[in-house]
């Protein structure tokens, strides 16, 4: 025997792991995706299929067989089959008795049935040990292998046995495994392929909201004031200057409402004497948003950073710079240089380039990718204090654009304050209150009881 045929035949006998037969019923795509990685990761296929001879193109090295041999030849069954078709399961039941079934079922829409699909398959066939898993994964996410995006698994079901079957296959795939517990959390896995990107809902709204407001808010003062008290068209104004107005007002807004439920976590904190109580569901809610509203924030602050930069450009601001000079030349005067005007448009544009800069650092340290090689202290320092100077630099900004123009009626048309006023009101609450938490002996009792002090309170 020659040396490289011995060394060729001890690699592929060890490269052959011991197989284990797993079931299929169903091969539609999600069945012949998931039996495709099942037989790459060395496992024995059987198909359960109504119609073995004619069911169509199966991964090649699996077998296609009738549902009852096929559910004798594996301990473990994937039941990739609609939920309205499941009643052939029941006649099965007695071939299925102390099995594992795997329901990967999805439905179309959420509350369709008055119990979740696995439930329902555990009633059907309460000798099987029912779990849910995979539903979240698409036939693609499948088929493709798992990458960043989608490689967690979720799964639950009422005995742990199963649980461990599966999460042990889905680990041999590729996969991460999160157990939720019991069968009753079935619904909530199969609510969850339902869902369009739900943590951002309560964000988004905010934001529709907030800039919806604050677009008739300045329509009404820039251009309806302008044209019944002028009679001035000003309509113009809308695509760039109410839309510079609008966007840095509501990213300013979303940026403090990403810190306002921390300062109220931290005084409720202190109310209470202890960190061990449970927070508002509100508070929860809030807290759990605040990289969304803050990641929207900085979209919208690029959008004022880029309506900026072709300030110069515009026609209306060459015209008026243009009509400017010229009546200057022809009344023969020369305007002063005033310094105090160049402190603060010189101090309001560094403030915000600091902001801006800053805001970026905040949003890329949110990627999962770069918060993931951060320990939890260097990101609670970015999140945290370089995102309270990021509010400190962008509230600051906003001041000094405004500087003491509440003090003069003219601006307040209508009676209404302009809209960088408004947006400043949130802002500085927040870094208000976050001054009073940053005082030595207020700080002190908080960091106590974040160490796990609590107060007694006396009988
Ligand atoms: C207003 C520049 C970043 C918030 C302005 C204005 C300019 C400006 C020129 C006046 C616009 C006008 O006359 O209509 C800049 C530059 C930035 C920057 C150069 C950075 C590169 C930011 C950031 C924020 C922000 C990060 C925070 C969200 C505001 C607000 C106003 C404003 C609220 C008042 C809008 C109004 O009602 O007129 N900024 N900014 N800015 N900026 Fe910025």
């Amino acid at each position: 025997v020659k040396p490289e045929s011995m060394s060729l035949y001890s690699v592929s006998a060890a490269a052959t792991p011991e197989q284990e037969a797993v079931c299929i019923f169903g091969t539609g795509d999600l069945g012949r995706s998931l039996g495709q990685r099942l037989l790459q990761s060395g496992y024995r296929l059987v198909y359960g299929s109504r119609r073995p001879h004619s069911c169509g193109p199966i991964p090649p090295g699996a077998q296609v067989m009738s549902h009852e041999i096929a559910a004798r030849s594996a301990s473990l069954v994937f039941v990739c089959v609609h939920r309205e078709h499941y009643d052939f399961l029941e006649t099965l039941a007695p071939h299925l008795k102390g099995k594992v079934l795997v329901d990967v079922s999805n439905n179309l829409k959420k509350n369709m049935y008055p119990e979740a699909n696995a439930e329902f398959l555990q009633r059907l066939i309460p000798g099987a040990h029912v779990v849910k898993a995979f539903n979240t994964l698409s036939a693609w996410a499948l088929q493709n292998g798992p990458s960043d995006a989608n490689r967690q698994v979720y799964l639950c079901g009422n005995s742990p046995e199963a649980k461990q079957a599966v999460a042990e296959i889905a680990t041999k795939l590729g996969f991460n495994v999160q157990d939720r517990g019991s069968l009753s959390a079935a619904r909530e896995l199969e609510d969850f392929p339902l869902q369009l990107f739900p943590e951002w809902r309560l964000p988004m709204r905010l934001t529709i909201g907030l800039t919806a407001f604050f677009f008739f808010y300045l329509l009404v003062r820039d251009v309806i004031f302008a044209y019944v008290d002028q009679g001035k068209d000003n309509s113009f104004r809308i695509m760039v200057s109410l839309a510079n107005k609008v966007f840095p007002i509501v990213s300013l807004i979303l940026l403090s409402l990403c810190y306002l439920p921390g300062v109220i976590a931290a005084f409720l904190q202190l109310y209470r004497g202890t960190k061990y109580k449970r927070f508002p569901d509100w508070l929860d809610r809030w807290m759990l948003c605040r990289k969304q509203l803050g990641l929207i924030a900085l979209a919208l602050a690029s959008l004022h950073v880029l309506y900026t930069l072709i300030i110069p450009i515009r026609y209306y601001v060459r015209f008026r710079l243009a009509a400017n000079t010229i009546s200057q030349i022809k009344e023969n005067k020369t305007s002063v240089f005033d310094t105090t005007m160049g402190w603060r448009t010189d101090s309001y544009y560094s403030m915000g380039i600091l902001g801006f800069g800053l805001y970026l650092l905040l949003g890329i340290a949110s990627l999962p990718s770069v918060s993931n090689a951060l320990s939890w202290r260097e990101f609670s320092f970015i999140q945290s204090k370089l995102g309270y100077l990021t509010l400190f630099f962008c509230t600051f900004h906003t001041y000094l654009y405004g500087w003491d123009t509440f003090l003069f009626i003219s601006y307040y048309k209508w009676y209404t304050p302009p809209g960088y006023m408004l947006c400043l009101v949130v802002p500085s609450v927040v870094l208000l209150l976050k001054l009073l938490l940053l005082l030595p002996c207020v700080d002190k009792s908080l960091t106590r009881i974040r160490q796990g002090w609590e107060r007694t309170d006396p009988e």
